[in-house]
């Protein structure tokens, strides 16, 4: 990759200095970049985006500047600096923001000054700040018309299309896989009307991140305060509840998510009280009782969709997640279900707590 003539397209005149890459992304290649320029140093972010899972990039950015550009702008109508609070994207002379060097989509953009992710919020006091951040994300865009956005995964929270890719993959059963995941295919079956009751409510559509985890929020190194949320690729219509729910289930479980002594994962109720009071601070004020309503619910969804996904990988042959060891897939898948057990019988005081600081 040409890192200059990157930079000449985004309208960067200065020297390229250091391009280091980062190590921690998943998904995409990520690159920081130091730049001599008017007498100082710039950084930026330059990032492939992986052609295997986004389709269709110029798509996707466009999802991401419209979200970014309106949050810009609503910090700025509300008086308050958006430096460091939103990704700031780069665009070429024609206003394109993808760089293609005939093999891959490159995009590029602010790097965000002494800024830290985590992988996993260790202290009650991180949980409450990630819980603003995602709410204070959907509180940004609580008037933004989701119309304008397109779906760049289709059915990425259709509930029902999980289940029934899973049901399909046990019919097909590529690898013979299907009789040891017998049981817990059995499970979704008989809960099938509670894993789609929250598809079934008739809530809003609001601008949903969809991977809402720890490590795509940047805080503050030094006070831990957050700053922008970032890893926007999947930024599409969705429900609240979907970003809560996911939020949620990676941040406060007890265990990490490949416990394999499933009696030991649970939902840290502590943890969910501290989460939930940083979501509602910003995203109280605009969520409907019902949405309100839905947040607990949303948690026990998204556990199963996930476990759901996990053991349709298992069967097919561990076609999308890569694994560890032999039996990851079918581990995940367990102890996702397992969480999501738990959770369903903490649903009425998950419940009271949301009520509770709602109020
Ligand atoms: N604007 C930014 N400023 C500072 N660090 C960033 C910025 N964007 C990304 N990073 C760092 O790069 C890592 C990977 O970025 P991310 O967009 O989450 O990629 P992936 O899709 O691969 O997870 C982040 O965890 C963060 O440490
Ligand atoms: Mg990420």
């Amino acid at each position: 990759m040409n890192f200059i003539k990157l930079c000449r397209f985004f309208g960067i005149d200065g020297d390229v200095g250091e391009i280091k890459k980062l190590n921690n992304g998943h998904i995409n290649a990520t690159y920081k970049l130091t730049v001599e320029e008017n007498g100082g140093e710039q950084l930026y972010i330059v990032q492939r985006i992986n052609k295997y899972v986004f389709k269709d990039p110029k798509v996707l950015m466009k999802n991401v500047t419209s979200v970014t550009e309106f949050i810009k702008e609503k910090y700025l109508s509300m008086s308050v600096d958006p430096d460091r609070k939103v990704l700031e994207f780069l665009k070429s002379e024609n206003g394109e923001s993808c760089y293609y060097d005939d093999d891959n989509y490159y995009r590029c953009y602010k790097f965000v000054d002494r800024s830290v992710t985590y992988e996993l919020p260790d202290s009650n006091e991180l949980l409450e700040n990630l819980g603003y951040a995602i709410g204070n994300f959907h509180y940004m865009l609580s008037d933004f018309n989701t119309k304008q956005l397109n779906e760049t995964i289709p059915d990425f929270h259709n509930t029902e299309k999980r289940l029934s890719d899973l049901y399909a993959a046990v019919e097909k059963d590529p690898f013979g896989r299907a009789q040891k995941a017998m049981d817990d295919v059995l499970k979704f079956r008989k809960n099938e009307s509670e894993i789609l009751k929250l598809s079934s409510l008739d809530l809003p559509s609001r601008v949903v991140h969809n991977d809402p985890k720890c490590n795509n929020v940047l805080f503050d190194e030094q006070s831990n305060e957050i700053l922008a949320l970032i890893d926007l690729d999947t930024v599409m219509p969705g429900l609240a509840a979907h970003d809560f729910g996911d939020a949620v289930r990676s941040a406060c479980n007890s265990c990490k998510e490949d416990e394999k002594d499933y009696s030991l994962v649970s939902l840290d109720l502590d943890k969910f009280k501290a989460f939930t009071k940083g979501y509602i601070k910003k995203a109280g004020n605009f969520l409907s009782e019902k949405e309100k309503n839905s947040l607990a619910l949303g948690v026990y969804t998204l556990a199963c969709e996930l476990s759901a996904r996990f053991l349709t990988d298992y069967i097919l042959g561990d076609v999308y997640f890569t694994k560890d060891y032999g039996m990851h897939n079918l581990v995940r898948a367990r102890s996702q279900l397992a969480f999501a057990e738990d959770v369903y019988k903490k649903l009425p005081e998950m419940n009271r707590i949301v009520s509770e600081i709602c109020m």
